[in-house]
């Protein structure tokens, strides 16, 4: 069997499949698929990347659900500092994650989420799925790759970046955001257990021209979270 590596520069990833097959005295041959994705390198920050997964082992063929219940706080009466500014807006909803077909297949995130100003809010995976304090104990965005950050269809961003939610006057968002970058599996792009943010202001995707622009996108306070959890 011989996998060729691709030299990847103008996309962000790429999936492909290797037939292989395994055959030993006692076992009967069987054909299993090598699924390899790439993820580009970055110019004096890292080479390339490669996940290699063969199936059956390693994952799950059917999908993988997750849902994230957002409240201001993540729903903790008790704690929250910065979110202590939001006093009288009741930001709420619940999100469904669904990845049919894990480990590389993209991962969508719909539900509604009503009480919001209405406009644009910066919409992310942030790194922790912790509510201790709070919204802001879910540290910054889940970033694994420690690059700066920039928008959902950008080809280098954070692993969290998915832009903008948009409210209409009724302060209500549908959300239906389909991302490839992401993954419910384990690995270092999984984002069970951290949480999903949303925030004050819009994510300006990194094009700000202010430090604050290239590390969080500017997108303000943190109106409410939810914790990012297996549901099947
Ligand atoms: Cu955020
Ligand atoms: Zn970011």
């Amino acid at each position: 069997m011989i996998v060729k590596f691709l030299s990847v520069t103008s996309i962000l990833l790429v999936n492909y499949v290797v037939k292989t097959s395994v055959s030993s005295p006692s076992l009967k041959q069987v054909d299993r698929s090598l699924h390899v994705r790439s993820l580009p390198p970055i110019n004096g920050i890292q080479s390339n990347i490669y996940e290699v997964y063969m199936e059956p082992y390693g994952f799950e063929l059917g999908p993988i659900l997750a849902s994230a219940v957002i409240r201001p706080n993540g729903g903790n009466l008790s704690g929250g500092k910065q979110d202590a500014a939001n006093v009288g807006i009741k930001v709420k909803g619940e999100l469904l994650l669904r990845q049919t077909h894990p480990p590389h297949g993209p991962v969508q995130i719909v539900g509604n989420i009503t009480g919001l100003p209405p406009g644009l809010h910066g919409f992310h995976v942030h790194q922790f799925g912790d509510i201790r304090e709070g919204c802001t104990s879910c540290g910054e965005h889940f970033n694994p790759f420690m690059v700066p950050h920039a928008g959902k269809n950008d080809p280098i961003r954070h692993v969290g970046d998915l832009g903008n939610i948009l409210a209409d006057a009724e302060g209500k968002a549908e959300v239906n955001v389909m991302d490839s970058y992401l993954t419910l599996k384990h690995g270092p792009r999984s984002i069970i257990g951290r949480a999903i943010v949303i925030h004050e202001l819009a994510d300006d995707l990194g094009r700000g021209h202010t430090a604050q622009s290239v590390q969080s996108g500017s997108s303000g306070k943190r109106l409410a979270c939810g914790i990012i959890a297996h549901v099947n």
